[in-house]
């Protein structure tokens, strides 16, 4: 049919290349838009080497195409790929990743390059990218310039432009090619602004026009369900410090979840900080406008939903609290009439061992935003719609849902802590999404406030068994899975079911402080279903964390695990305390199980891949 017929036309990204003359395909696998980011970056400064370039999901293109790329003279596929969780690939790069590990398409005479963006603090740190690079050497093709590997732990940016530097080098080496020396500035998307408000405008919406407005179930990531907040209140006790509790309802959405699940909140940013970007670039954030890609090719029409106001586009759309990276301030450079502020973030852009040092001092360690940017360049101007391109998309944030539906079928809670803290040059930054929601506090005899959320499905799941034992590490807001598994296993036994052993590590820094959910967690131990162990940090002169408590209990821990075969739980911080508790379990099935360490690694492996055990963390 003409139907299919378009959409194979569509996902050939040979074609494309082709009928519009370019020789450059970066390929990205990307979740939050870092991965799309850097291969926009990419395909647009291959213009400097006259490779013209294009981005390409590989959701939307025939992948298999890549046998043929050959035919087109001095062409280059390089591929941005992001890893997630325990080393897996993004959603839209999962089919291309299946082919590549699955088939054997001969790839000889294909050119290719890989960059990784991944998370040191994560076990599997760029594994995605390693195999891919790995593998379409395996299948025949030409490597052009070394693998690179980005660490958003560290200073992702620096890795980026560093290898970058080295590439484009090695890739006119390569094609015997030379650097225009032109330094583009073009832009990806021409903005029109309106005189007539058109008919169409959006406000903050996802995807369709008004689906906030008219609400029509199933809900996802770009049809999110405007949820009422029915409870909202703080957990901790003392201290200067905010937990909150939120209840958000749930009720005729068909929206179902299961314990373990993540619920995901799209934020509206600051509204203080919107207008003062609105002020420091001089526009009137009523105007409406549109920004179009002006590669007509592109099935990105736009970089958001468009035509809609700035105050839209600023509040819903765009990330204006991130470190703006360094190809920003090279676009921001522009728009300054002074030319020591304009040497500066030129300076700032560039490569240099001064220009990195100074990007990240000034901006990374400084922590500045944007606005922090403009208040401090007094005489850089910028276009805001052309901020509006640069900036990348906001992200909505991910919560670990911390109830149970077979208790809460019509609700979903959240245990989410405020971020809020003071940057090194005085100001006070504010969570974009925590911030958000502590301002949406159910009122007597109004409405309740709503937010638009949808349900992401984990891997992170109790035991079929309610008889099977379970140990779960969740010091801080850690413990928020932990509450749903515990009302789930208390449900259960409340019906009459044999319920395992039930094991709680949690940690935090005083019990008088911040010790969330005390009285229910209390009364669980208290009619048997939960056992209990805490770890007050700050309680005492030295730390008291939940590895120190499970290497006292150690022979408890290998009882359950290694001879009744106990499911194993950590979440929380990724940083140091996963980890951490890593090692200690490491170290108890050497010493209890009498393993060498090797076999304590591959125990844990197997653990993981039976799922008995599973790791829910963030950093
Ligand atoms: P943002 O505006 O995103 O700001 C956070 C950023 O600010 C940090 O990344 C860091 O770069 C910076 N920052 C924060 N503190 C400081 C500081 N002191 N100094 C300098 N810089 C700082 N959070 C929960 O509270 N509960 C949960 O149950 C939970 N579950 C999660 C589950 C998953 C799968 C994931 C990925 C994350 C989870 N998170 C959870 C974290 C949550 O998604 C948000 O990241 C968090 O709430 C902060 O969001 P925000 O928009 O308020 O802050
Ligand atoms: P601290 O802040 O006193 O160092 C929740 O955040 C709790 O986890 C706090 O009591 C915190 O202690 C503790 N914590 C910090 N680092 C940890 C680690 N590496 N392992 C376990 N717990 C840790």
């Amino acid at each position: 049919t003409s139907m299919t017929l378009q959409s194979t036309t569509d996902n050939s990204f040979i074609k494309k290349l082709q009928t519009s003359g370019r020789s450059l395909v970066v390929f990205y696998g990307s979740q939050t838009g870092t991965g799309e980011e850097f291969a926009g970056r990419l395909a647009k400064e291959g213009a400097k080497f006259r490779l013209k370039g294009m981005v390409a999901d590989p959701e939307e293109c025939d992948m298999e195409e890549l046998v043929n790329l050959k035919t087109i003279p001095n062409s280059l596929a390089v591929f941005a790929m992001a890893t997630y969780g325990e080393g897996d690939p993004t959603d839209n790069a999962m089919e291309f990743y299946e082919w590549l590990k699955n088939g054997d398409a001969d790839l000889t005479g294909l050119n290719y390059a890989v960059f990784g963006l991944g998370n040191k603090t994560y076990e599997h740190y760029n594994e995605v990218a390693i195999y891919v690079d790995k593998r379409l050497e395996e299948l025949g093709a030409t490597r052009v310039y070394e693998l690179g590997l980005g660490d958003d732990d560290g200073n992702i940016e620096d890795d980026f432009i560093t290898w970058k530097d080295k590439f484009w080098p090695a890739v006119c080496e390569f094609f015997h090619i030379e650097s225009t020396g032109e330094d583009v500035s073009m832009r990806q998307y021409r903005m029109e602004e309106y005189d007539e408000p058109p008919e169409r405008i959006f406000t903050g919406e996802m995807a369709r026009l008004h689906s906030l407005k008219n609400q029509r179930p199933p809900f996802d990531a770009k049809n999110p369900y405007l949820a009422p907040i029915q409870e909202n209140r703080e957990l901790h006790k003392h201290g200067d410090r905010s937990c909150m509790h939120i209840e958000l309802n749930i009720e005729g959405s068909k929206i179902r979840y299961d314990s373990g699940d993540h619920v995901a909140i799209y934020p509206i940013n600051n509204q203080k900080l919107v207008e003062q970007l609105g002020t420091l670039c001089g526009k009137d954030l009523n105007t409406i406008f549109s920004l179009i890609n002006t590669d007509e090719e592109s099935s990105k029409k736009h970089p958001f939903p468009c035509p809609c106001s700035y105050r839209t586009a600023l509040s819903h759309y765009v990330d204006i609290t991130q470190n703006p990276r360094t190809h920003v301030l090279k676009e921001l450079a522009e728009y300054c009439s002074d030319p020591a502020d304009k040497e500066k973030l030129k300076l700032m852009s560039s490569t240099s061992a001064e220009g990195k040092a100074l990007y990240h001092k000034w901006v990374i360690e400084d922590n500045r935003n944007i606005v922090h940017i403009l208040e401090d360049v007094p005489s850089c101007k910028p276009a805001l719609d052309h901020l509006c391109e640069l900036m990348p998309r906001l992200q909505p944030r991910y919560y670990s849902i911390s109830s149970s539906p077979k208790i809460h079928p019509t609700s979903i809670h959240v245990t989410a802590v405020l971020v809020e803290y003071t940057t090194p040059t005085g100001r006070l930054n504010k969570g974009v999404a925590t911030t958000y929601l502590r301002d949406k506090k159910p009122q007597p005899e109004s409405e309740n406030p709503v937010v638009p959320i949808f349900v992401r499905k984990s891997q992170f799941r109790l035991p079929t068994k309610h008889q099977t034992p379970i140990i779960m590490i969740g010091p801080g807001t850690g413990l928020a899975p932990f509450r749903g598994f515990i009302q789930e296993r208390d449900h259960a036994k409340n019906e009459g079911k044999e319920v395992g052993e039930t094991i709680l590590y949690f940690g935090c820094r005083k019990r008088s402080e911040d010790f969330i959910y005390e009285e229910e967690l209390v009364e669980y131990e208290k009619k048997g279903l939960l056992k209990m162990y805490c770890a007050f940090s700050r309680d005492q002169p030295q730390k008291v964390y939940v590895s120190h408590l499970l290497e006292q209990q150690a022979d408890e821990v290998w009882r359950l695990i290694g001879e009744h075969s106990a499911h194993l739980y950590i979440c929380g911080d990724a940083k140091t305390m996963a980890t951490d508790v890593r090692n200690v379990i490491l170290k108890i099935f050497q010493e209890k199980g009498k393993m060498t360490e090797p076999e304590a690694q591959a125990y844990l492996k197997k653990m993981e891949t039976q799922k008995r055990f599973s790791a829910d963390v963030w950093s």
